[in-house]
């Protein structure tokens, strides 16, 4: 047995490409043989408690019976057709989506992936100003919006400082500076600051001419868990309508109640024009890419072109785990389990940055956190600095793997380690990953200066 999977560890390494990384690196990864709620486990028959949901998706936790069996009844059943077509699943998912998107948004692409919706985004608002010449997107520094051409340019993080190196980039992005309050762009203090950041977006945007959307993710997630304060969105959504450019929300990840609610920019009581979103959208037994619009914008397309599509748009069997997804969110949501647990969790976290001078900032809403780490908590001097990533090894992976070693599984960038577990999560098995967390965080408290400034807390109260 053991020989066996040898075996295909090996031959996976030697015939496949690693994702974001030096192939070098892509050597001993986990052989895992079985998903069981918020546990995974591998071929040796370790156990780990997943942390962060795979990659912030899998948020109804892993063997959900209901969505399985969609999935096969749908695989039986008929399970693909030409998007050209329609059938079963797609009047399905389509229903299960207007019971719980913002109000107005009400139609729909389906993709195969986040990067899909957020290129169909990009592709719908140029062409929907293209009378009028405006193409270009601003988006954030603190960002990610997808592995292809339209969305790695959105991107703000390293992973587009390669995709310009391969010169797979697009023209007309630009970036804005982020609501970043632990680190501000602009050196001030929230509120005194009058959120100089987003106002600095209205003098881009008259600066730029041209622009067509604003693109954002309502909460960033890989790169900082960083929640704007309760003023923000609404000045953003001023801001567009004002200059006449889109407003588009990236829900990839801050979707389907990882913050609380369906949708992270509810919070802000705000209704973009665009919202794309994925990975949750089907707890990742899927994999399915959603792009909804406003039916004004649809009624652009009624005479001018659509010029998008793909062999594995509106797929029936990614589009099946969808409405049985959105019935399990909502059973979770109305048992109030989901607030008693997220709160729980806040809490925990609040509790654990107190004992580790490592941890400079804690910061989230719903069961979305990120812990910050930093050497010094009172000058916030970081560990690692964007350059870092794929170049040097970070403290947070050495945090993650002390944490994987001692059987939980969390998800880490070099600013933070991101928080993000499955929604159906218990209080006990959040004890158990901060236990293990709390001997983690050692590894790097022992290259930490001790100093009497308590860990910050900068999203408290911030949009409540
Ligand atoms: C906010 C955001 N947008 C887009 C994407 C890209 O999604 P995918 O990896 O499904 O292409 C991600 C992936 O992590 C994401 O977090």
């Amino acid at each position: 047995m053991e020989e066996d999977i040898k075996a295909k560890i090996k031959l996976i390494i030697d015939h496949t490409y690693g994702t974001w990384r030096a192939q070098k690196a892509w050597k001993s990864p986990l052989f895992i043989t079985k998903a069981e709620g918020a546990y995974f486990w591998d071929h040796t028959g370790k156990r780990y408690l997943d942390f962060s949901s795979q990659l912030m998706c899998s948020n109804l936790g892993h063997g959900n019976k209901a969505i399985i069996n969609a999935i096969c009844e749908q695989a039986q059943k008929l399970p693909y057709v030409a998007p050209g077509f329609i059938e079963e699943s797609k009047a399905k998912a389509v229903q299960a989506l207007l019971e719980v998107m913002p109000e107005n948004l009400e139609m729909f692409f389906f993709s195969t992936s986040g990067t899909e919706a957020n290129e169909a985004a990009v592709k719908i608002a140029r062409l929907y100003f293209e009378k009028e010449g405006k193409y270009k997107i601003i988006s954030r520094y603190h960002s990610y919006h997808g592995a292809t051409a339209a969305s790695i340019t959105l991107t703000g993080d390293p992973r587009r400082w390669w995709a310009e190196r391969a010169r797979t980039t697009i023209a007309g992005v630009r970036h804005a500076p982020d609501p970043y309050c632990y680190r501000c762009p602009f050196g001030l203090k929230y509120p005194e600051c009058d959120l100089a950041c987003v106002r600095y977006l209205d003098y881009m945007i008259k600066e730029e001419g041209n622009v067509a959307a604003v693109l954002l993710e309502p909460v960033v997630g890989t790169n900082g868990i960083i929640v704007p304060p309760k003023e923000y969105y609404k000045m953003v959504r001023e801001i567009c309508d004002e200059n006449d450019v889109l407003f588009i929300v990236d829900e990839v990840m801050s979707g389907w109640y990882r913050t609380g609610k369906p949708f992270a920019i509810e919070h802000w009581g705000v209704v973009p024009d665009i919202l794309t979103t994925a990975k949750g959208a089907t707890g990742a037994y899927t994999p399915l890419g959603i792009t909804a619009t406003t039916r004004e914008i649809r009624d652009y397309f009624e005479e001018n072109v659509l010029s998008h599509g793909h062999t594995y748009a509106h797929h029936p069997l990614a589009l099946s785990a969808l409405p049985a997804a959105v019935e399990e969110y909502k059973k979770l949501f109305e048992s109030g389990r989901l607030q008693k647990v997220s709160e729980y969790l806040g809490k925990r976290l609040y509790e654990l940055a107190e004992d580790h001078p490592c941890v400079g900032d804690v910061r989230g809403l719903g069961h979305f956190w990120g812990l910050e780490t930093v050497k010094n908590r009172e000058t916030k001097e970081p560990f690692n600095v964007k350059s870092d990533k794929f170049v040097r090894p970070l403290m947070n992976d050495k945090i993650a793997a002390e944490a994987r070693k001692r059987g939980l599984y969390v998800v880490n960038w070099y600013i933070q380690l991101l928080i993000a577990p499955p929604l159906t999560i218990t209080k006990e098995q959040v004890d158990e990953a901060i236990d293990i967390l709390d001997e983690a965080l050692k590894v790097a408290d022992k290259e930490a200066e001790k100093t009497d400034t308590p860990p910050s807390k900068s999203s408290e109260g911030i949009i409540y």
